[in-house]
């Protein structure tokens, strides 16, 4: 039995059309001068412009900053912070995917506590509290609207620093289904397969809890039931919720019990090879499953009879990459590669020792 402390930092409003309240929700927090984070994506489906009137009409004034990438960096959480900083804002508004809500917190550290990113890498390292945040996912894969960390990429090395505080948690998770209706097919095939890998992993760590067991075994199943639908019902907004709530339960199942070698082996595919997060996990994941299958004490079989095939089935519904090879790795990669994998702090977490030999391992297999 492994002890715990549950926090709910979180409130959480699930409402179809919430978008269009975003002000009023911005006001209940007693928000006056706020940081709209929201990637170029979200300005040109138009929902940065409906934000904006929300929160004006609520009498709220509004800077808002879109200037980063996928996998936000150091260089423009240092950037967002020159941007940002004369407005003296007293709030953030995330809206968008894990991207846009990485980059809001992560510039919420720069803005109150000063440094670099990197002083905050690890958790608990931010002296004063992160400015109070909304946050509005738009796609159904990251959870980062239910963790206290930012997922940073160091912009010299693209390594990923995970950089967490209490208060980087965000005070209100908005979930508005109709966003998550309307993602890509292509964002919804590689951030689904994203929650999928948080709901597996999750559910065997070493540090796993009664809390992290209730909301992964749930995120599985309303995954396991509701993506191959997703898929084929694009628009439908009551699958959509479902993703919602699977995604959102899965990000919590990590702040409860971290993540293991499935993301220790995909972030340096990212690193290396730019794959995107969700393909990364796609290729590795079902390997991973193999691989510790020894050390989870069955518990693979309580999500599924065959874990391996039933992941393998779901990537194939995503049209997701199979193979290493489809990402242009090479044998000759394969030492670089496991090497960073085993410096991953999740690969600690496995249920199986991780190390560089055993990335080596499951990359074989994924080759
Ligand atoms: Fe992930």
């Amino acid at each position: 039995m492994t002890p715990f402390t549950s926090h709910a930092r979180t409130t959480v409003i699930f409402e179809p059309g919430g978008l269009g309240r975003t002000g009023e929700i911005a006001r209940s927090l007693n928000f006056t001068r706020t940081l709209l984070v929201s990637d170029q994506g979200m300005i040109d489906a138009g929902y940065v412009d409906r934000a904006l009137r929300s929160l004006d009409s609520a009498g709220i004034q509004t800077l808002t900053w879109h200037d980063f990438a996928e996998n936000p960096d150091s260089d423009s959480l240092e950037k967002g912070r020159v941007h940002a900083a004369p407005f003296s804002a007293d709030s953030i508004v995330a809206l968008g995917g894990g991207s846009s809500m990485d980059a809001a917190k992560g510039v919420n550290f720069l803005l109150t506590n000063g440094g670099r990113i990197h002083d905050y890498w690890g958790y608990g390292k931010a002296a004063r509290p992160l400015l109070p945040m909304l946050a509005i996912p738009t796609t159904t894969g990251t959870g980062s609207e239910a963790q206290s960390y930012a997922v940073i990429s160091d912009a010299a090395t693209h390594r990923k620093m995970a950089c967490g505080t209490p208060t980087a948690a965000v005070r209100i998770a908005l979930l508005d289904p109709e966003l998550a209706a309307s993602q890509p097919r292509r964002v919804l095939a590689a951030s689904g397969y994203d929650a999928i890998s948080h709901a597996v992993e999750t559910f065997v760590t070493t540090r796993r809890t009664a809390f992290s067991d209730c909301y992964a075994r749930e995120a599985w199943r309303l995954l396991d039931e509701n993506f191959e639908r997703a898929l084929a019902s694009p628009g439908n907004v009551e699958i959509a919720g479902r993703m919602q709530i699977a995604s959102y339960l899965a990000g919590l199942a990590i702040e409860h019990s971290m993540l293991g070698a499935a993301h220790a082996c995909a972030n340096p595919l990212t690193q290396f090879h730019g794959a995107t997060h969700g393909h990364a996990l796609a290729m590795v994941v079902p390997h991973v499953v193999r691989f510790n299958n020894s050390a989870a004490n069955g518990r693979y079989a309580e999500l599924h009879p065959e874990l391996p095939l039933r992941l393998e089935e779901l990537r194939a519904a995503a049209q997701l990459p199979r193979t290493l090879a489809d990402a242009g790795v090479t044998t000759g990669d394969l030492t670089r590669l496991s090497e960073a994998a085993a410096e991953q702090w999740t690969g600690q977490f496995n249920p199986r020792r991780f190390d560089a030999q055993a990335a080596q391992e499951i990359y074989l297999c994924a080759l």
